[in-house]
């Protein structure tokens, strides 16, 4: 397939026509607006508005590599290595789940309920943190929070690193199993929250080729035979090291509502809450223990 000619008007013309069995016309044209940012560096407005201006060879190259790799269905965030969150920026690689915006919802749902408490040093654990999209956006937003973070991966930990360093936070990372609940900071904590992972095999043949060829499976996907693993073991462990009155904060799977607050009320757990999200599905359980 052939550029026309040099012009950023043309550059879309090419993005158009290269990726239109994968995307819509809009989602084209954002896209080609985020290549553009980030080869170029011009902003949105600007590539809106400045269609006729010409790009040089070497910029070209680059932006036409970018459209070869998102016709594999490669997320945008994987090829620019960046993602926005709760507006802050983040470095994401394979190793790390890109961040979605229901998980800025439960962000905003720790952090409402944070600006209630009386006292603001509370210690808060993030389990599976990813790319710490959630321990750094809370740190950001309650710096007197003594916020902690696990994941069992050393690769997104790494990036997690990066990103609180990247957004002057600072989070206390470790490197834990939460199935064995070795190895985390032995402190009674009074909130914890989770994104963790929730899928279970047998749905992946519905999922999008652009999650499931790019996203790391091990944040992803759960045992068939037990979806709720997670759940039970977090569960577990914020009756073991929470406060009584300590706030246990899910993003769950849409079709598990009805389970999973079974499984934290048989723990004990009171004022059980399920919120949707954005799309009106069951995405927030969160709860208060006894
Ligand atoms: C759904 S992702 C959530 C990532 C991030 N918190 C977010 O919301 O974007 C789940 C995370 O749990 C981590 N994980 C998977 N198994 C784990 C385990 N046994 N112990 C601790 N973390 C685990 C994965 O590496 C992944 O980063």
């Amino acid at each position: 397939m052939k550029i026309a000619g040099n012009k950023i008007s043309d550059m879309l013309s090419f993005y158009r026509e290269h990726l239109k069995s994968i995307y819509s016309v809009d989602e084209i044209d954002e896209l080609t607006s985020i290549a553009f940012e980030h080869v170029m560096g011009i902003s949105k407005t600007d590539f809106r508005n400045k269609q006729d201006e010409r790009i040089n060879q070497s910029e070209l190259v680059l932006i036409y590599d970018i459209a070869k790799e998102l016709a594999t269905h490669k997320p945008i965030q994987y090829i620019t290595k960046t993602a926005w969150f709760y507006g802050l920026k983040f470095h994401v690689n394979e190793h790390v789940l890109i961040p979605r915006p229901e998980t800025e919802e439960l962000v905003k749902l720790v952090l409402d309920e944070y600006k209630k408490e009386k006292q603001m040093n509370l210690h808060m654990l993030d389990i599976g943190t990813g790319s710490g999209c959630i321990p750094v956006c809370i740190e950001k937003e309650a710096p007197e929070a003594l916020v902690h973070a696990v994941d069992i991966s050393p690769e997104a930990l790494q990036v997690a690193i990066r990103n609180a360093a990247d957004n002057n936070t600072e989070v206390h990372f470790v490197k834990a199993d939460i199935l064995t609940a070795q190895n985390i900071d032995k402190i009674t904590f009074d909130y914890i929250i989770s994104n963790p992972p929730y899928i279970a095999k047998s749905e992946s043949t519905q999922m999008e080729k652009n999650v499931l060829d790019f996203e790391p499976h091990l944040a992803l996907f759960v045992e068939d035979n037990d979806p709720l693993l997670f759940y039970k073991k977090i569960t577990d462990f914020a009756k073991e090291n929470m406060n009584a009155g300590g706030k246990l904060f899910f993003e769950i799977n849409q079709r598990m509502a009805k389970e999973v607050t079974d499984v934290v009320a048989e723990k004990g757990f009171k004022n059980i809450i399920v919120q949707k999200d954005i799309n009106g599905n069951d995405r927030i359980l969160w709860c208060i223990k006894a």
